[in-house]
């Protein structure tokens, strides 16, 4: 009789071990090792996908057919656009997010509008009622949507054989256990045998499969990120909860580029594409007002001009608050020292709080420079021109530096109506500023905005 097989495994990043330790040596946590058996006693372990299949034979790469990959347009443009074109027949989605964000939201909503497509949406963490309710907010569409409310995977496999359909969401793979193993749900052994009984089921059957999965904040709940390697294509789903904008990001992608973006506004009636990504920033102006300057960002591969806020105020403690939110505040404390050091401006015994509208999160350093003169506009208390934006990268030693994509912005700055747009003057290399309506102001460095914007 086959002896019971344990394993240690760290439930923060997956890794495994023959035995327990206090430290896991890939991620440095502490504590986290747990046993779980992998194999029962009985020869039960049969995957419930292993089929009767022939073994494969190597084949010459020539004489490979190539099928190109079929995609299923799942009528969002934006979700089309981060898969890189539509769903892939017969590939495996992963897509993150944190508990509540919108996932469940998103994908309901897409396989509603998918009319002539036989879909079956496997929860395991709410009830038909609950997703019905859900649906009838988004309001109902196709009727080929079948809900199961199931979480073990031979039972599911059962019901996909005989109801064969043509996508197959699975909310959410944290919830789902198979018999092969005996380690409760959610557990590293549980998440990635169901993954894989799910990638084989996909790739046999050329059904294509979407996983839902929960990440925590700082992405490294066990789960999602183990599965990374195993599926085709890992989308997250983003954005601050108490704000109603949304990012769907490629992180992997066989089938696509991973510089595609999607945004959406969740709304009372599900989520809705925006397909204008500045109006994020042109939502809720009000003129005059300082401390606000406009950054012409790109996101992926989207250009979209956004809206800084700053808030400068003589520190009322001892200690100066230097705060963020949508910006690393590591890189605002360099500005400010940038600030303080080379363009001489006093802001060490000031508070300084920043914000990026519409509760996004910015990584692009062309942001820099709007910043830098939301920070010098608040501090001054007078306003920027609504019309003038800016689009370059600050160095350690107050020099304005070049960023890529520059034709993009200007063109999106152009679109929505800009006058002028601050640059670097080492960024001119092939732009013909003939090509636009907007005005290029090439600066060297900070200073020099300083003066042009407020002297
Ligand atoms: P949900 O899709 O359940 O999140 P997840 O599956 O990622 O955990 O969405 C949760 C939030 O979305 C919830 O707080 C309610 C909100 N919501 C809306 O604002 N409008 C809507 O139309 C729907 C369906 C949900
Ligand atoms: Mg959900």
């Amino acid at each position: 009789m086959a002896k019971t097989k344990t394993t240690f495994f760290c439930q923060n990043c997956g890794a495994q071990a023959a035995k327990w330790m206090g430290k896991c040596p890939a991620c440095g946590e502490w504590n986290t090792y747990v046993e779980e058996v992998i194999q029962k006693e009985t020869g039960k372990n049969k995957s419930p996908i292993q089929r009767d299949r022939k073994a494969p034979v190597p084949h010459r790469i020539s004489e490979i057919e190539a099928n190109h990959e079929q995609r299923i347009n799942t009528m969002n443009g934006e979700l089309n656009r981060v898969l890189g074109g539509g769903l892939v027949s017969g590939s495996l989605v992963l897509i993150g997010g944190e508990p509540g964000i919108g996932k469940s939201t998103l994908i309901l909503q897409v396989v509603l509008k998918l009319v002539g497509k036989r879909v079956l949406y496997i929860t395991g963490e709410e009830s038909e009622q609950q997703i019905k309710l859900r649906a009838e907010r988004i309001g109902n569409g196709s009727d080929d949507c079948y809900i199961l409310a199931e979480t073990n995977t031979q039972r599911i496999f059962q019901i996909l054989e005989e109801m064969n359909p043509q996508i197959v969401v699975i909310d959410s793979i944290q919830t789902l256990h198979t018999d092969v193993i005996e380690s409760s749900a959610g557990s590293i052994s549980q998440i990635r045998e169901c993954a894989g009984e799910f990638q084989k089921y996909a790739k046999i059957t050329n059904i294509p499969v979407i996983l839902i999965g929960h990440i925590t904040k700082d992405g490294s709940l066990a789960g999602p990120k183990l599965l990374e390697h195993m599926v085709d294509t890992v989308v997250q789903f983003e954005g601050e909860r108490n704000y109603g904008y949304r990012i769907l990001r490629a992180i992997k992608n066989r089938f696509g580029s991973t510089s595609e973006l999607g945004i959406y506004e969740m709304s009372g009636t599900g989520l809705r594409e925006v397909l204008n990504p500045s109006e994020i920033l042109l939502s809720n102006r009000e003129k005059n007002l300082s401390g606000i300057a406009i950054a012409a960002m790109i996101e992926g591969i989207r250009p979209m001009l956004i809206e800084t806020q700053a808030l400068v105020s003589s520190a009322s403690y001892g200690t100066p608050i230097r705060s963020s939110t949508g910006f690393d505040t590591r890189r605002l404390n360099m500005l400010l020292a940038v600030l303080e050091k080379r363009s001489g401006f006093r802001l060490g015994a000031k508070d300084v709080f920043l914000n990026i509208a519409g509760g996004l999160r910015v990584d692009d350093p062309a942001i820099d420079l709007a910043v830098v003169v939301a920070v010098l506009s608040s501090n001054e208390d007078i306003s920027v021109d609504q019309n003038i934006c800016f689009a370059a990268e600050i160095g350690l030693s107050g020099e304005v530096r070049s960023v890529n994509k520059l034709e993009l912005r200007l063109a999106e700055a152009d679109k929505l109506g800009m006058e002028k747009i601050f640059v670097s003057k080492y960024n001119l290399k092939g732009i013909r500023p003939e090509d636009y309506q907007i005005e290029i102001i090439p600066v060297g460095r900070v200073e020099e905005v300083f003066g042009k914007l407020f002297g």
